[in-house]
Formats: C-alpha cells, sequence, structure tokens
C-alpha cells in the first residue's frame, strides 16, 4: 500500500519583484484575490485534499502569513461582542487547526529546489505535496485532491500538468510523455525548463502541483546550482526519475500564474464571477470596457 500523503510544504521565501514597489512590505502571497489573499486559495485546496500539516518555508517580511493563520484575538473578541458571528465562522472556516503548520525559515533565497530542502526535517521519511502558492486553480475538486486519488493508484511522483499553446512552451517548464497510465494520466520520460522555441517535447507545462517521494530531499542536499545559478527543483526531479516512477496528471480545472501581473487580475476576474453579486456589476463594466476604454473611466 502506497503511504498516504498527510504533508504539504508551501514556499513562500520568493522575493516577488515581479510585483514591487506592492511587495515591499506585504508578501506576494498576501496580495489579495477578491476577498481572500492568494495563499489562503492554496491552503484550502491542500486541506480539501486531506493534507493534515502544512510546511510554511519562509523568509525576511513573511511574518504576516504567519499571523493570517493565527486566531487573531483583539478582532475576534470584537466581533464576538457585536455579534457578528457569519464574520467569525468565516475566520475559522479558514484556519488551520491548532498545530497543524509548521513555519521555517529559508534564510537566503537560493532557489525553489534550496527551499523545499529547507522542510527536510518537518517532512522526515514520508511522500509529500508541494504547491506553489503562486499559482491558484479553479476546479471543481481540488487540484491536489485529484493527484492525491492518481497517487493512490500509481505510488511513485505525480506532476500536475496543463495544456499552453505551442508557442508558449519557452516560458514553462514542459514534461516529456511516456506510455498512457488512463484517460488524464501518463508516466513523464523526461522534463525540460523553458525549451528553446519548437524544441519542446509536448505542450504540457508543470503546474505548480507536486507529490514527491522524501528521497528528493537527498539528492536536493547536494546543493548543486542550475539554470539562474539556484539550486533547482526540476534537477533533483530529473535525477530522481532514473531510479522512480513520475506520472503526469492532466487535472480538471485552470490555473493562474498569480506571480504574474496578467495571471493575477485574470483571477480576480475568474473568481469574482463566482459570486452573482460581483457578477452584476463586473460584466457591464467590462463590456464598456472593451467597447469604449474612456467611457469606463
Ligand atoms: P518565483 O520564480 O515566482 O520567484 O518563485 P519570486 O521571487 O517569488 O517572484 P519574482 O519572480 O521575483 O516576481 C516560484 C516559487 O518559489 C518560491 C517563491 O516564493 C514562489 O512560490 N521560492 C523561490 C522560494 O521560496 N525561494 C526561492 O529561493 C525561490
Amino acid at each position: 500500500m502506497n503511504k498516504r500523503i498527510r504533508k504539504a510544504v508551501l514556499p513562500v521565501a520568493g522575493l516577488g519583484t515581479r510585483f514591487l514597489p506592492a511587495t515591499k512590505a506585504v508578501p506576494k502571497e498576501m496580495l489579495t484575490i477578491v476577498d481572500r489573499p492568494i495563499i489562503q486559495y492554496v491552503v484550502d485546496e491542500a486541506r480539501a485534499a486531506g493534507i493534515e500539516h502544512i510546511v510554511f518555508v519562509t523568509g525576511r517580511n513573511k511574518h504576516v502569513i504567519e499571523d493570517h493563520f493565527d486566531v487573531a484575538y483583539e478582532l475576534e473578541d470584537t466581533l464576538k461582542a457585536r455579534n457578528k458571528t457569519a464574520a467569525l465562522e468565516l475566520l475559522e472556516k479558514h484556519r488551520p487547526q491548532p498545530g497543524s503548520t509548521s513555519f521555517t525559515r529559508q534564510q537566503a533565497p537560493l532557489g525553489l529546489g534550496h527551499a523545499i530542502w529547507c522542510a527536510r526535517d518537518i517532512i522526515g521519511e514520508e511522500p509529500f505535496a508541494i504547491l506553489l502558492p503562486d499559482v491558484i486553480i479553479k476546479s471543481q475538486v481540488s487540484c491536489l485532491k485529484q493527484m492525491v486519488d492518481l497517487y493512490e493508484r500509481t505510488g511513485g511522483n505525480v506532476i500536475a500538468v496543463e495544456e499552453v499553446p505551442e508557442d508558449h512552451t519557452h516560458q514553462y517548464g514542459i514534461v516529456e510523455l511516456a506510455e498512457e497510465l488512463s484517460a488524464n494520466a501518463s508516466r513523464i520520460s523526461s522534463m525540460v525548463e523553458k525549451p528553446a522555441p519548437g524544441t519542446a517535447p509536448s505542450n504540457l507545462m508543470i503546474t505548480g502541483r507536486y507529490i514527491l517521494q522524501p528521497q528528493i530531499f537527498d539528492l536536493l542536499s547536494a546543493q548543486d546550482k542550475g539554470a539562474g545559478g539556484e539550486i533547482q527543483l526540476t534537477d533533483s526531479m530529473l535525477t530522481l526519475m532514473k531510479d522512480q516512477p513520475f506520472a503526469s496528471l492532466k487535472f480538471e480545472g485552470r490555473s493562474y500564474d498569480c506571480g504574474s501581473k496578467a495571471g493575477f487580475l485574470s483571477a480576480n476576474i475568474a473568481f469574482g464571477m463566482d459570486d452573482p453579486k460581483l457578477v452584476e456589476e463586473l460584466v457591464p463594466f467590462m463590456r464598456d470596457m472593451i467597447e469604449s476604454p474612456l467611457a469606463a473611466e
């Protein structure tokens, strides 16, 4: 039987330079999509997949993330005194259980692979999930839950993938596929970061959700630097692939890369459209903007 996926790592130690000056004092992960910080969507996805413990790999200036997932005593006391039950319930619903989160610091932003390695002691000897918190996924069923369901059948390592137009493949990590395992899943034979235009082995990009075996930590501990002088997760995954199976899952849903301005704004519109009241105001506004940008000013 495959070991259960109980823990997830959320690396939040990046600098978020693409959102400066917004991210000078506020972490990128705390920017808001409609009415929740980006990181809340990712934690909710993990909890919906049965994750029991979340490890945040943080850096300087990220303490507000820790506060966000804690009790806010003053606020909650005031809400109680004012009988604001709905607001209190909302806060409670989104708060992880006491003792189900850990925070560890990366100390220096040496790359995603290094950030994951910093979680090694807290994860220990069990398979675990990684969710890149600047990617949020809109789906019927939590994307990570879909991956866990596949993992329970296949074991090994699982990577979520999504189709991108052929002429965009050079912007992403792209997988090369071997045999099909089921309608949406295949064995991965290789992967490549940002392939030169026209050389991509498929049109399936790596989406920022992984289930990995703990042997990845031994490989990361070599601390070899890859592209951009950073310790890359992809390099260690490629080495692990020589010994262990990797499966890809074309999940049901759509990802939004909130680390980019276009992705962030698209996510606000996409998640905003879930609220019928917002739809009433947003749709006519967007129509005006498209038909006559000046009229909407
Ligand atoms: P990005 O490549 O998006 O980097 O990291 P970034 O620093 O967050 O953002 P930009 O490019 O400067 O705007 C992908 C993920 O890996 C984490 C980031 O927090 C993000 O979730 N990361 C990256 C770390 O935790 N540590 C690192 O050293 C690098």
